[in-house]
């Protein structure tokens, strides 16, 4: 199980370094913590660099672990193709207890690579599709707090300085 990195770690606003070894021992222990960890947090979607690692990996699970079957390990993910839009409420791990409205593409088609380095191919509609975006973003070093207006995005950044002066972060 990893520590969940929260905001104001600069490693979460630096884009990630792709994945070019695959089939390893340490990856599948990455890929395994990381899925604990998400599931341990309760959460839909955990990004590499939120357990501190800068590489475009991602693990993905919109059933918060009651249905392993529906686990999404994403190695280097490049969203293809977007359709539509839908707005709702989304948070993060990196940055608990703020949700805002969130308006993304409503079907979204990636590639990608599994942990063997083998091409997959994921098409995900509501909120895989937007948990897609969500992490694609992390990799890139982008947090969610980007989509919204600037009035909204500062206030929370006050808030969040504030915590963090009175060690509450
Ligand atoms: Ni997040």
């Amino acid at each position: 199980m990893y520590k969940i990195v929260k905001y104001g770690d600069p490693i979460l606003e630096k884009p990630c370094d792709p994945i070019t070894e695959f089939d390893t021992p340490e990856l599948q222990e990455l890929i395994e913590g990381m899925i604990e960890t998400m599931q341990a947090a309760k959460g839909i979607g955990l990004a590499a660099p939120q357990v501190g690692v800068s590489q475009r990996l991602t693990v993905i699970d919109c059933t918060t672990g009651e249905d392993p079957s529906q686990q999404i390990v994403l190695i280097n993910p490049e969203i293809m193709d977007k359709e539509g839009s839908q707005t709702g409420e989304e948070g993060c791990l990196s940055i608990p207890g703020f949700r805002e409205d969130v308006t993304r593409a409503r079907k979204v088609t990636l590639r990608a690579q599994n942990a063997k380095g083998e091409p997959v191919e994921v098409t995900g509609e509501e909120l895989l599709a937007r948990a897609m975006q969500h992490e694609v973003d992390h990799l890139n070093g982008i947090l969610f707090l980007q989509h919204l207006s600037p009035l909204k995005r500062d206030l929370i950044r006050r808030k969040i300085r504030k915590m963090i002066k009175a060690g509450e972060w």
